[in-house]
């Protein structure tokens, strides 16, 4: 079967919605992996949206802390723009819904809340719920999606391969409930999200694979950035044996003034950086990972600075901690630093447009520059509101060609990925293309990888996830100096100056 749309969405987290919402008129084939609203990293974020709306602030300095935390090698106008519509980007999820947390004013006006985190030079950040902003995003806008005539929503449903025709991308090959269909439209838009599942540790679901990036890479499109993997300093630390998705200890605990401590109970970030534990998070997360490394475990303590208000203003923290019997307001929380955001991804121009025509790309798995070498805290749901809504404008002003006729289509045979074989992927970038790097390691990375790709089927999940793993590697190892968050311990001349 062969549906007909204007346009593909492939990803449901905040940059497919928001994308999709915007570009009615036309018709739009939304694909997701799970249930609306409940697939994607979008809805675990906790810290909120960046945006220069107090007195004290405005977009220029937004973006100026958005260029130091990515180490100037962000593109500029991408900044800007992202910056400066930031702070109407916010009041637009407001009127459709999202319910941010506000106090009144002397005057009994309702006024944002704006929290603080590492490498801000103001209180910039907009929550929802406390630390469930993430979910209260995608509350309001998946309900907007489900109330737009103009959108069409595939659920389990996974995109297996690009279609081509007339050197252009023309659809999607698609397995749903159903069987294999594909959806011929004349832009399709990738916004399927970052890469933690490829690493043993991260803060992301486990369908934030990469999957995306795959697809692209099969079709021949530019990756850039590949080597810049942010890590967050602060995950709950698993029970012996355990890897995937761990619970995120949100920077606004730290912005809150908790502490972190070894196993001895020595507060040690103050002899790493002046900012102590609101230095930029590649610094605090390779402290953190350094105590590890030692053979130390390292733990958040909130007893003093959040103590008795701990479930009320971090509720989903404190639920994660429950799970797993910690009492935060007595006790310090174990952590481990977990991949959390890719700066690279698709390359795209101003436009979302990446280099194969009919491709875009929007969100965590594109790389328009804006994050540089290390993204700054909370930019990143506001990257895919803002370059969401501008890509969906852009398509819906007609800037699309015609869907190319597709007559016919042969699916691709997915086998899904391998436990054992995600484990073993997990390991190797870790071990080797984590939060510090050396050739020594990288180029066992690259032999290792390059041996599970030999033991694949070439359709298998596995096999896309070890070219996208690659990527990383490849552009790790071109990288040879240190930079943001791709930190090479043999840099010649290394820069390890602050980033964000
Ligand atoms: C956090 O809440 O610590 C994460 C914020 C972000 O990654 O932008």
């Amino acid at each position: 079967m062969i549906d007909q749309f204007d346009i593909v969405v492939i990803g449901s987290g905040i940059a497919g919605l928001t994308t999709a919402l915007a570009a009615a008129p036309k018709r739009v084939a939304l694909i997701t992996r799970g249930a609306l609203s409940r697939d994607g990293s979008s809805r675990w974020a906790q810290g909120g949206i960046a945006a220069a709306i107090g007195a004290d602030d405005t977009p220029l300095l937004h973006a100026q802390d958005t260029l130091v935390a990515g180490q100037y090698l962000n593109d500029r106008s991408a900044v800007d723009r992202l910056t400066s519509v930031a702070p109407q980007t916010v009041r637009w999820l407001a009127a459709i819904g999202a319910q941010f947390d506000t106090r009144e004013n002397a005057r009994h006006e309702k006024r944002f809340v704006l929290g603080r985190e590492a490498a801000h030079s103001r209180a910039r950040i907009v929550h929802a719920g406390g630390d469930a902003s993430g979910a209260e995003i995608m509350r309001a806008l998946a309900k907007a999606v489900g109330d737009a005539g103009h959108i069409t929503v595939f659920e389990q449903s996974q995109a297996s391969d690009l279609l081509t025709a007339h050197e252009r991308i023309c659809g999607a090959a698609v397995r749903g409930p159903q069987g294999d269909f594909a959806i011929a439209a004349a832009a399709v838009v990738l916004a399927t999200g970052g890469i933690g599942a490829l690493y043993r540790y991260t803060t992301n679901p486990s369908t934030a694979d990469g999957s995306g990036i795959a697809l692209a890479l099969r079709a021949g499109a530019v990756l850039s950035d590949m080597e810049f993997v942010q890590f967050h300093p602060t995950a709950l630390a698993p029970l012996s044996g355990h890897s995937g998705q761990l619970p995120l200890l949100t920077e606004a605990l730290r912005g809150a003034g908790a502490i972190l401590i070894n196993a001895g109970g020595r507060r040690f970030m103050l002899a790493h950086s002046p900012a102590a534990e609101l230095a930029p998070r590649d610094v605090v997360a390779r402290a953190v990972w350094a105590e590890l490394e030692r053979g130390g475990q390292v733990f958040l303590d909130a007893r003093k600075a959040v103590g008795a208000a701990f479930p009320q203003r971090f509720p989903t923290v404190f639920a994660a901690c429950q799970v797993r019997g910690i009492d935060p307001r007595e006790q310090p929380i174990p952590v481990v630093p977990a991949e959390h955001y890719l700066m690279g991804g698709v390359r795209v121009d101003v436009h979302a447009a990446s280099s194969l025509p009919g491709l875009y790309a929007v969100g965590e798995c594109a790389c328009s520059g804006v994050h540089g070498a290390n993204r700054l805290a909370s930019n990143s749901l506001l990257e895919g509101l803002v370059f969401g809504r501008e890509l969906g404008v852009h398509l819906a002003r007609g800037n699309v060609s015609t869907a190319s006729h597709i007559a016919e289509f042969t699916p691709r045979n997915i086998e899904p990925a391998t436990q054992e074989r995600a484990q073993k992927i997990g390991d190797v970038l870790w071990r080797n293309a984590g939060l510090v790097r050396d050739a020594t390691g990288l180029f066992s990375a690259r032999e290792q990888l390059a041996a599970l790709l030999h033991d694949c089927a070439e359709a298998a999940q596995d096999a896309d996830r070890i070219r996208v793993a690659q990527s990383i590697v490849d552009a790790a190892l071109a990288r040879r100096d240190s930079i943001g968050a791709h930190y090479r311990r043999d840099a010649v001349a290394a820069n390890t100056a602050a980033s964000g």
